[in-house]
């Protein structure tokens, strides 16, 4: 911390002879710097949670259900001691970030995978900007969308990001699931989305 406030003070003072008590406490009080734009804290965001969901179906679903077949993976995993779907693995996730982020006032973000043929009806778009935003990149191969809402009177950044078929068995298990609205999948088509939404203030 020493040495960290100590280089801040050598910086300013060579930009502009600045180096006043304040300024000084000023520049070091990193955590209120507005150096990131919310496009790049949502690309940053998803681009964690798209590897994460990459990592878990690799290494995890795939390797344990496919290669090594010492256990399956189910929607009804308890019933079926079973490994968490990898959708559902990311709904957990994204469910326990929003309670978890209620006690931080400054990390107010929230995200979810969404679809316009959802199999779990709770994953279907709710806002006009996740509809849009997932029709732009259902019809707009390998591009994202960003919007701008008002929603409750409040502004937010809305990113939403392409989730592809990237394996056979998306679109064999989504095409024959019972709750599913959509049973024309093919691999490599856009199945769904990543919603990242983060509020702009003032
Ligand atoms: C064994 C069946 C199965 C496989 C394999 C599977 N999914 Fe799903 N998927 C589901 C279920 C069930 C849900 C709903 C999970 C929930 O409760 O939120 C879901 C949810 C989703 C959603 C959110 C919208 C919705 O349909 O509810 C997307 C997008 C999605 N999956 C894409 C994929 C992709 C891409 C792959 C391959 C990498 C994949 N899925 C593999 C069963 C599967």
């Amino acid at each position: 911390m020493k040495l960290k406030s100590s280089k801040t003070f050598i910086a300013l003072g060579i930009v502009g002879g600045l180096a006043t008590a304040a300024s000084v406490t000023a520049a070091i009080d990193v955590a209120n710097q507005p150096i990131i734009s919310p496009k790049t804290m949502a690309d940053a965001l998803h681009l964690v949670m798209d590897s994460d969901r990459t990592v878990y179906t690799r290494k995890i679903v795939n390797r344990l259900v496919k290669k090594e077949k010492v256990i399956t993976a189910s929607e009804h995993f308890e019933d079926d001691k079973a490994l968490v779907l990898p959708a559902q693995m990311f709904r957990f996730g994204s469910e326990l970030v929003a309670k978890r982020s209620e006690k931080l006032p400054d990390v107010n973000f929230s995200y979810s995978l969404q679809s316009l043929w959802p199999v779990n009806s709770q994953n279907a778009p709710k806002t006009a900007a996740e509809k849009t935003g997932l029709k732009y990149i259902a019809d707009n191969k390998g591009k994202n969308y960003y919007t701008v809402e008002e929603l409750g009177g409040s502004k937010y950044f809305t990113a939403v990001y392409p989730d592809i078929a990237v394996a056979p068995v998306c679109v064999s298990c989504h095409n024959k699931h019972k709750d599913s609205p959509r049973r024309d999948f093919k691999l490599g088509d856009v199945m769904g989305g990543v919603v990242i939404r983060i509020p702009l203030q003032g």
